[in-house]
């Protein structure tokens, strides 16, 4: 017999099957709790990925309670790989594909930090979270995101990942060179753009996006960018059309109209 729990389950899976999904890492608080907001408005289904679940079921109750649907936390700790794979295997099965991964998940490692004075356990361990853990998450979803008609990837990089304007005296952030973060996220931005050329001929987008120096737990509030200009920003950089480009880096803090930021 069926019964009315059924029913609804069965509603609620036809309905999540019918939307965009989309996975953020690192989503149970600040620009990565506000993207899920936001795309939660737009209508995709949200998993927010937490590395702690009991965080992030409470972080969705809160968010059902104030009209956020289709949202639904899932454990996933970008350097523990057992934890992707499951996360893998509940979307697999919940939704067959996934549209739009945004590896979100950062360590900011510490600042200032000499690179004479650097400890090479503190650099990797940046490294875990920022560079490799953005590798091992993208590629255990790769096959759910090649099941999409349009597949898109965001890396959220930072202005602080440019090779380029860091060797311009007179850039505003010259003098930001914490050894961990910088290279960290250099690497994450050659990842991309290898990654990109690699997609080229599927209807893929892979970008890293830069959301601006935030005000959030990272820098102990101290960025002049809002939580809801950089999500906003980010999204508007990985809902885009099939005939955008791929392989780009923006920048929130470029102040340019393209908004592409020199590697
Ligand atoms: N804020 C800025 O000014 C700024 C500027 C440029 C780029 N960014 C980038 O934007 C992204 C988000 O930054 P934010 O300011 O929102 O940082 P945040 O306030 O420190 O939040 C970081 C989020 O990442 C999660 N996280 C950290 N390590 C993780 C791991 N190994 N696996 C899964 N989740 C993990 C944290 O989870 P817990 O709650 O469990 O710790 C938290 O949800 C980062 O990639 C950062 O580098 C930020």
């Amino acid at each position: 017999m069926i019964s009315f729990l059924n029913i609804a389950t069965l509603f609620y899976n036809l309905k999540a099957l019918k939307m965009k999904s989309v996975l953020i890492t690192g989503a149970n608080r600040s620009i990565g709790l506000e993207i899920t907001k936001q795309l939660s408005k737009k209508g995709l289904f949200v998993y927010l990925g937490s590395r702690n679940l009991e965080k992030g079921n409470a972080v969705v109750k809160e968010l059902n309670e104030n009209g956020y649907e289709n949202i639904k936390a899932i454990e996933i700790d970008s350097t523990k790989p057992d934890t992707i794979l499951a996360a893998k295997k509940i979307i697999e099965s919940e939704q067959g594909k996934l549209d739009i991964l945004i590896n979100n998940a950062g360590v900011s490692g510490i600042y200032p930090e000499s690179t004479s004075e650097a400890s090479i356990t503190g650099i990797q361990e940046v490294f875990d979270t920022n560079f490799f853990g953005v590798i091992s998450v993208t590629q255990t979803f790769l096959e759910l995101l090649k099941k999409s008609d349009s597949a898109r990837i965001s890396n959220i990089t930072s202005g602080l990942g440019s090779l380029t304007l860091h060797s311009d005296p007179n850039w505003k952030y010259y003098n930001f060179k914490a050894t961990s973060y910088v290279t960290s996220k250099a690497a994450l931005n050659a990842f991309t753009i290898i990654l990109a050329f690699e997609l080229k001929d599927l209807n893929f987008k892979v970008n890293a996006i830069d959301p601006g120096y935030t005000a959030t737990d990272f820098n102990h509030h101290s960025g002049p960018c809002t939580v809801e200009n950089a999500a906003s920003f980010i999204i508007k950089h990985t809902l885009t059309a099939d005939d955008a480009a791929t392989g780009r880096f923006y920048s929130n803090d470029i102040e340019d109209e393209t908004e592409v930021s020199p590697w």
